[in-house]
């Protein structure tokens, strides 16, 4: 059971929905699949990482992108139909070194992950990355759940000019990571796994979702070890694994 109590803009197109739910457990990285109104028309759910969970609070951050996302954080407050947690999620590293790097709406999840990592004495150092000033959200709430915060923006309006990427390069350099966990666009974690090639990394990935829960094969990602669906074997895999090319 879901219950929407609030839709808050928390940056240009970017809303965060706040639901009560009586679900008590979840890992970063997993998903909802929410149902876009009462009709039929769009028909295929919405699937969105949990940006938080505490107790029977759970929040997500939703861009708007088309219909779906547009429909959705103009919802009004009660209950609505959604599915989850979905999905196989980030592993929580303990006393270790992480590195966490994201882009734009992609820096959700991380969001999660870096409270859950914290909580398990593992310093994090986040590298976000946004196009521009307008698109960052909640800044402040990164600033205060990581050890060392780096932003990026495509356009120098805000932080260091430049991508996440190369961020992460420049500090890759002077200091050695445990693991690197990523969400963002493609190419984005694609160029990450190339530059960091050394260290482990954890990406999730965003396909497109028919059925969310492993029927209709709509989610195919290529690994080393065969087609994975998306929304059961992921959508966190082993950056190093992925086909990014095909
Ligand atoms: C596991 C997972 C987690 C996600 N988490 C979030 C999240 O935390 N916050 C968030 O805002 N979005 C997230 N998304 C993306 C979100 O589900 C889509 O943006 C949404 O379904 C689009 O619905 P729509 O009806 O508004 O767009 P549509 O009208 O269906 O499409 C509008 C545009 O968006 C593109 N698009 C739609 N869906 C996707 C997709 N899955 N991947 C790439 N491009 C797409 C279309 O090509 C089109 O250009 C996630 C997707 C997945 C698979
Ligand atoms: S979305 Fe249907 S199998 Fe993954």
């Amino acid at each position: 059971m879901f219950t929407l109590l609030s839709s808050t803009q928390v940056a240009h197109d970017h809303y965060l929905l706040t639901f009560r739910t009586d679900i008590q457990s979840s890992v970063p990285g997993q998903f909802i699949n929410i149902k876009v109104g009462s009709y039929t028309d769009p028909l295929i759910r919405r699937p969105f990482s949990l940006f938080d969970h505490i107790g029977n609070t759970m929040k997500v951050i939703v861009r708007i992108v088309g219909k779906g996302t547009r429909a959705i954080v103009s919802t009004n407050p009660g209950t609505i139909d959604c599915i989850g947690p979905l999905g196989k999620g980030f592993s929580i590293v303990s006393g270790k070194k992480a590195l966490l790097v994201g882009g734009g709406v992609g820096n959700a999840p991380l969001y999660y992950l870096a409270t859950m990592l914290s909580k398990n004495n593992t310093d994090v150092t986040y590298i976000y990355g946004a196009r521009s000033q307008k698109d960052i959200f909640l800044l402040d709430s990164y600033q205060e759940i990581s050890n060392k915060l780096i932003v990026t923006t495509d356009d120098g309006s805000f932080g260091l000019k430049g991508t996440p990427v190369e961020a992460a390069k420049s500090i890759c350099g002077d200091s050695s990571f445990d693991i690197v966990y990523t969400c963002g666009p493609e190419i984005m974690m694609k160029r990450l796994s190339q530059e960091l090639s050394h260290i482990h990394i954890e990406a999730s990935l965003e396909r497109y979702f028919g059925c969310g829960v492993g029927l209709c094969s709509g989610c195919a990602v290529a690994t080393r070890d065969g087609y994975k669906r998306a929304c059961i074997d992921g959508p966190v895999f082993d950056a190093h694994t992925v086909m990014w090319d095909n």
